[in-house]
């Protein structure tokens, strides 16, 4: 099989080229808006009003903690959407945290490697998700989860977050699958495979515990998405054929997340947790070929944007003379996905609004 079939060349698109600006203007994220909405009701996500965000977790939700000198979404062509650069998202613009945001009514948190410079943007939140990584340590030397969750313990020891701004908080929480790449890499056996789900099930059930505990009374966490969907799984079939195996796998972690949240729900009494289901919402996209709505189209949902010329390149890959080795397609906006396993902001925004249905049901719904 070549690497670009192989669940690894995700992070083999991390080790990737420099860039060395420092470019805060990708933190503009998604501005608040429509702050009223679905508040006013007791016993559901808007029984406060949130006033910060945190998130946990990958590239799915990272908006700009990757090093700037290893990343690929620190180099062109990831940002041209949005903001119009490279701005640390692995997108050609926004990603679900930005949506999110957009959602909760809050500006999109400020990355953590840039809590000292941008002080100001300390209110909204912060995002303590790397790309590449996961509950464990998986193939890139950035934060797992639990460093993460060790890194807002501490910014709380130090009174940049005290309790009243913890209780009127949301944290996302992401997993796309890292950990099951790694385990793969790391030469894990296939009858092996279930009890490894379990065990980042367990920990992941840790972690939520732990946000939980800190004082965060809202904790929204993706299940994870059809694996075998991803360009990466179905470039051999050029971009039609689900790798059904993969998505079995994907079945069972998600079905043990469910039990998971079933349990931290009925521990904690006040229904704190919530999954957001990547794995519905991308194969509603993937069968409506849009959002469904007619907003949305997507021709063939399952083909990316942006695409290495062969097997040892990926999106945002040139050689030694700065020569592109990636194909680019003309509108973003015209593909779910952007590279190899990530949406375009696009795609998000289908993402969003197959999600959006059960934001409004769990959260607006009177008593
Ligand atoms: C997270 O990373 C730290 C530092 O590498 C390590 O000590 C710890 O065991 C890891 N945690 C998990 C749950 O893998
Ligand atoms: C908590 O911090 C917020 C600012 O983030 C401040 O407005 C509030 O007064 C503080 N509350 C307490 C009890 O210290
Ligand atoms: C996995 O197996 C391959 C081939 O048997 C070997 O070359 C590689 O070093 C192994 N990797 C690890 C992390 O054990
Ligand atoms: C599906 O994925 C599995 C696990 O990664 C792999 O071993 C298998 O070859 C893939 N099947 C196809 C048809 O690509
Ligand atoms: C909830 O927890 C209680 C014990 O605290 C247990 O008796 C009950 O069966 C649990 N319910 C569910 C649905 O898990």
């Amino acid at each position: 099989m070549d690497k670009n079939n192989h669940p690894y060349t995700f992070f083999l698109t991390l080790l990737c080229c420099s860039l060395l600006l420092l470019i805060l203007s990708g933190q503009q994220g998604v501005e608040a808006s429509g702050h009223h909405h679905h508040r006013h009701h007791h016993h559901h996500l808007y029984s406060f009003r949130p006033t910060k965000l945190f998130v946990f977790g990958d590239s799915y939700s990272d908006t700009g903690n990757n090093r700037k000198s290893e990343a690929s979404s620190w180099k062109y062509p990831y940002g041209i959407t949005f903001p119009g650069k490279p701005s640390g998202r692995f997108s050609d613009g926004r990603v679900l945290t930005d949506f999110l945001a957009k959602f909760v009514g809050v500006r999109s948190p400020l990355p953590y490697q840039w809590r000292n410079v941008a002080k100001k943007y300390l209110k909204y939140g912060m995002n303590f998700a790397h790309g590449g990584t996961g509950v464990f340590n998986t193939l890139v030397t950035d934060p797992n989860m639990t460093v993460q969750i060790d890194l807002f313990q501490q910014l709380i020891k130090q009174c940049v977050y005290n309790l009243t701004d913890l209780h009127t908080s949301v944290a996302l929480v992401t997993v796309a699958g890292n950990d099951y790449s790694a385990y793969i890499v790391k030469n894990g056996t296939a009858q092996g495979f279930p009890s490894f789900i379990t065990s980042v099930v367990n920990q992941l059930y840790l972690n939520l515990k732990r946000i939980h505990s800190l004082g965060v009374n809202k904790i929204a966490v993706t299940a994870l998405e059809p694996l075998g969907c991803l360009p990466r799984s179905t470039a051999i079939t050029s971009f039609q054929q689900c790798n059904g195996t993969e998505n079995t796998l994907v079945n069972l972690h998600n079905a043990l997340l469910q039990q998971a949240v079933a349990k931290l729900n009925n521990e904690t009494k006040d229904s704190a947790f919530l999954i957001l289901d990547l794995y519905a919402s991308f194969m509603t996209v993937f069968k409506n070929k849009g959002d469904g709505l007619g907003n949305i189209k997507f021709e063939n949902p399952m083909k990316p944007c942006c695409i290495g010329i062969s097997s040892e390149y990926s999106c945002g890959s040139v050689d030694k003379s700065g020569a592109k080795k990636y194909t680019i397609c003309d509108d973003p906006q015209s593909t779910f996905f952007w590279d190899a396993a990530h949406p375009t902001q696009q795609g998000w925004t289908a993402v969003y609004s197959a999600l959006q249905a059960t934001l409004d049901q769990i959260f607006s719904k009177t008593d």
